[in-house]
């Protein structure tokens, strides 16, 4: 038998690091401060990364919500430090670094303001994988001459890779967009680690039949499946995968990187890295493990979540569930709506859950379960159901869409176009709102993304009177 790893052209796996956005996001709740990053940014940067994942996601907003840190400034003085490592940022496509889709002249702003600040590389991905919700936000990446990372949101119909909705033939559909699109490369985005050995092994090797871009894959260690889907990966010919260092690894985590570096070690695929450095390095996150230890989930003897092989739902949906659920005092009801969102997600359309359609769904599982199926529906879910998200992977059930825009107050039609096209410019007007306290354009955009408690942040950046105001919670969903 042919020794896949050994015979054959050298092509060494490169490695993203995750630790500065998705390892803290997905194991201290995305509370890691920069100032804690700077004791080994510079070696981190020594370390031969393809790319450093630092921004994005959901650091923009907890930064200026809970760390009180201008989310612009992380990536700049960051930069002082990685000098030769290119920057990732994950962007949400046309919903950019919140939950809602904003319009073209606040989307341009924030992509060439993030490249300006330093971010090299944009993995760009859309809750439904309707790729018109690039368009905007890849143009200005590549005007900008930066790398475009298309992004494909994995889902399944059943268990694993296949049946109507999720199979071989949808994958290869969006990849050849992609790349269309301009892409520089193509990532598979696993946010809920559901993604299996066999079946990556199969999607990589049929990807790698249609298109030259290299691939790029993204998983969470979530089920417990994913080293073993970085390897078969690499054996089919994955160009880049994600990792993280060892402390901020595993959990709902990424894989880690050194286990990865030696299973490698003199075969073709060989990354070529320093193991002992990189456990240098992740020493250090252990020594300042106790500042965020109160963030780390302690409620599970399992570092795995086994469920998740069942239901599919990610890590961070659940944890929204139960804090709704307690809230509504109904968390006795947990199964009823881990039961109930395979159902309600098929009748709006069968999205990948990610954020934002990951909170849409559950919100509205949740409603339906306590209150009655549809009884009351969230703004969002409407909007999904509307088409003001983008098209849905499968049709909306028309029942359910006719009784819930009956009481819609946007329409009672549903619309087909890009989703943006039904904007209006948003910036002039954030802009004259916050003239008396934005002191940058950066500022405006905090605002223009966030804009209760962008400007809650402002007031305290720039010690203006706070008063009694208290920004506006933003509910889970939204
Ligand atoms: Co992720």
């Amino acid at each position: 038998m042919e020794d896949v790893m050994r015979e054959g052209p050298v092509h060494p796996v490169k490695i993203q690091d995750n630790t500065f956005r998705d390892g803290h996001q997905s194991i201290y709740a995305t509370r890691m401060k920069t100032e804690d990053m700077l004791p080994i940014a510079e070696q981190m940067d020594e370390m031969g990364f393809w790319a450093m994942e630092v921004w994005g996601g959901a650091t923009f907003d907890t930064m200026h919500r809970f760390l009180g840190e201008d989310p612009w400034e992380r990536p700049k003085v960051l930069k002082k430090y990685i000098k030769k490592t290119p920057f990732t940022m994950l962007l949400r496509g046309q919903n950019l670094v919140g939950y809602r889709n904003y319009a073209d002249d606040v989307a341009r702003a924030f992509v060439d303001k993030s490249c300006e600040v330093g971010i090299d590389v944009f993995r760009v991905f859309d809750a439904l994988n309707d790729t018109r919700n690039f368009e905007t936000c890849v143009e200005r990446i590549k005007a900008n001459g930066k790398h475009f990372q298309g992004a494909i949101c994995y889902s399944l119909t059943g268990r694993h890779l296949g049946g109507e909705v999720f199979n071989l033939e949808y994958y290869i559909g969006l990849a050849k967009k992609l790349e269309s699109m301009g892409a520089d490369s193509i990532a598979i985005k696993d946010m809920a680690g559901i993604i299996a050995p066999y079946d990556v092994f199969e999607l990589i090797t049929e990807l790698k039949k249609v298109t030259k871009l290299p691939l790029h894959l993204h998983t969470h260690y979530t089920s417990g499946m994913a080293s073993m889907t970085y390897l078969k990966a690499i054996e089919a010919g994955v160009d880049m995968v994600d990792t993280c260092l060892a402390p901020y690894a595993l959990r709902t985590s990424m894989p880690a990187v050194e286990p990865l570096v030696v299973a490698l070690q003199g075969t073709r695929r060989d990354t070529g890295m320093d193991v002992l450095r990189l456990i240098a390095l992740g020493e250090y996150l252990e020594q300042i493990a106790p500042k965020y230890e109160q963030y780390l989930a302690k409620n599970k003897l399992s570092l795995i979540d086994a469920g998740v092989l069942a239901h599919q739902i990610p890590g961070g949906m659940i944890s929204n569930l139960v804090g709704q659920l307690k809230e509504m005092k109904a968390l006795d009801r947990l199964q009823e709506v881990y039961d109930d969102i395979p159902r309600t997600r098929k009748e709006a359309g069968t999205p990948p859950l990610v954020t934002p359609t990951s909170q849409i769904v559950g919100v509205q599982s949740v409603m339906n379960v306590v209150v009655g199926r549809y009884k009351m529906v969230s703004q969002p879910f409407a909007d999904l159901l509307c088409g003001l998200y983008g098209k849905t992977p499968t049709p909306v059930d028309p029942e359910v869409q006719k009784s819930v825009l009956k009481r819609y107050k946007k329409g009672k039609e549903p619309v087909t176009g890009r989703p943006a096209d039904y904007l209006e410019p948003e910036l002039d007007a954030v802009r004259a709102k916050v003239a008396g306290l934005a002191k940058t354009e950066e500022d405006v955009l905090t605002c223009a993304i966030y804009p209760a408690t962008g400007e809650q942040f402002l007031k305290a950046k720039y010690g203006v009177d706070q008063g009694k105001e208290t920004a506006t919670t933003v509910v889970a969903g939204q």
